[in-house]
């Protein structure tokens, strides 16, 4: 953890209490003027910290930005994902960055933020509006010991994971559309593009993009979208943090991460299952120029959505768009 990280951690855990300058300095190894020119650093940054010459440090406020020592400082038991942030203020796709990590060697878990993306890419190459400092725009490198067949699990992990930080730390109650997208009120709030590299039998490396419409009004939506998108600060009719949501989707992912190394997918499929309006209803899902109707019964367990067709037979979809017929 960097300095600033190590900073804001204490003071996050003194809460409404203060930590003195003694303590940080010893803690960090640093004098007492060292600590004091990273506070006015963190001040310029937006941080409200204020200082008492009796008690130290407190923080009072954060600013809405994202900065990667304070993502990592609200993440201090994250075992694999979000151990590594990296902020940009602006990419083409926070995809192509980790894929360009993964490419690298950097190890599973980094997370890369923007806060804005200028060619931010959804499912089926769409376009995914990405507006400065609106949203939520970022991906996380894994690296998981999986059959290529197996890596829907990933995306079925990832959309647990969002809703439930979504309806944590908004109290409003997501729904999860197959395969992957989040709504409100049918209207699509989040999505998620899950790209991966593959081996015949292996997985190398998979990159979970996520998107989240955080805190556009609908003037920053195009008037196409209005219809079928909207944003947590539309549902709320309130501003949302984004480090706060940011922080409790890698606090979900993380530990929704361990689950399925450790064997528990279809816990999580179940929950998966609550949440999905897609199922028990009859779709059609159109996979290039091809589409099948059918009821979506179930996920199986590598995370396919099992289609019953109109003639009785059980079909095994891994992607595709979903219109729910009835
Ligand atoms: C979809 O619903 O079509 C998926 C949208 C995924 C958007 C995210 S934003 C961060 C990451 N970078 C991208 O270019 N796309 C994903």
């Amino acid at each position: 953890m960097t300095v600033d990280a190590q900073i804001l951690t204490a003071m996050r855990r003194a809460g409404a209490g203060s930590v003195s300058g003694a303590d940080l300095a010893q803690q960090l190894g640093m004098s007492r003027a060292a600590v004091w020119a990273r506070i006015e650093e963190l001040r310029k940054l937006g941080y409200e910290i204020t200082a008492n010459p009796h008690q130290g440090y407190r923080l009072l406020s954060t600013p809405d930005a994202l900065h990667a020592d304070d993502l990592l400082a609200r993440l201090p038991d994250n075992q694999i994902v979000g151990r590594d942030i990296r902020v940009f203020e602006e990419t083409n796709s926070t995809n192509d960055v980790a894929e360009k990590l993964a490419r690298d060697g950097v190890k599973e878990g980094v997370v890369v933020f923007a806060e804005a993306q200028k060619k931010g890419r959804g499912r089926l190459g769409r376009q995914w509006l990405s507006p400065a400092r609106k949203g939520l725009w970022f991906s996380v490198l894994l690296r998981p010991d999986l059959r290529p067949q197996a890596a829907t699990q990933l995306t079925v992990v990832a959309a647990t994971a969002l809703a439930r930080a979504i309806r944590r730390q908004t109290n409003l109650t997501p729904e999860i559309k197959w395969p992957n997208d989040i709504l409100l009120r049918g209207k699509k709030v989040a999505g998620i593009l899950t790209e991966l590299s593959a081996e015949l039998d292996h997985v190398k490396y998979l990159i979970i993009g996520i998107g989240v419409d955080v805190n556009l009004t609908s003037a920053d939506l195009p008037a196409e979208l209005r219809k079928t998108a909207t944003s947590l600060r539309i549902e709320s009719g309130q501003p949302v943090s984004r480090p706060e949501l940011a922080a409790a989707v890698l606090r979900e992912l993380d530990a929704d991460y361990a689950r399925i190394r450790n064997g528990q997918f279809e816990a999580l499929a179940d929950e998966w299952e609550e949440q999905c309006t897609t199922i028990g209803r009859t779709v059609t899902i159109r996979i290039g120029d091809r589409a099948q109707t059918g009821v979506a019964e179930s996920l199986d367990s590598e995370g396919a959505l099992l289609l019953r067709t109109q003639h009785g037979r059980l079909e095994r979809i891994i992607g595709g768009d979903v219109t729910v017929e009835k």
